[in-house]
């Protein structure tokens, strides 16, 4: 597969975030993934059921695995905040999934961009590996 290029990965990202539903947090998030299957974003989805709402990353995955992509190569995150956004949790463990050694970079609005591999991010996660009976 072809080197990511992080910077239009980041552009996507940021153009999710405008597009994402966060009336109660305020705080608006995208993100873009590089996949075998092309390119994917998302934004986050917020709920009045406050729980059931579901971050920029996951959105992102979800759409891109349901159209057919399998392997995730890079994740860019927009954030709101000053800072780059850590990826939370669990979405942290549901991008495992797909590739534990995927490229994560993050954007803060003041510019500093943070990139690791989401194996620093998620040590010894839990993946299909772990399931019995699978290669
Ligand atoms: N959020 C994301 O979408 N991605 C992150 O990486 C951090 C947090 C969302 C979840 C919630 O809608 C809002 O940001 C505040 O936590």
């Amino acid at each position: 597969m072809a080197a990511v290029n992080l910077d239009a990965l980041l552009a996507e990202a940021r153009t999710a975030r405008g597009r994402a539903y966060a009336p109660y947090s305020r705080f608006y998030a995208g993100a873009a993934v590089a996949t075998d299957a092309g390119v994917f974003a998302g934004a986050n989805v917020e709920n009045a059921s406050y729980g059931l709402s579901i971050c920029a990353e996951r959105v992102a995955a979800a759409s891109a695995v349901a159209s057919g992509a399998r392997r995730i190569e890079a994740v860019a995150i927009a954030g709101s905040g000053p800072l780059p956004t850590p990826p939370c949790g669990g979405c942290r463990q549901f991008l495992y999934e797909f590739n534990p050694g995927m490229t994560v970079l993050s954007e803060g609005l003041n510019g500093e961009r943070k990139q690791r591999r989401l194996s620093e991010l998620l040590v010894d996660g839990f993946g299909p590996s772990d399931l019995p009976g699978s290669a």
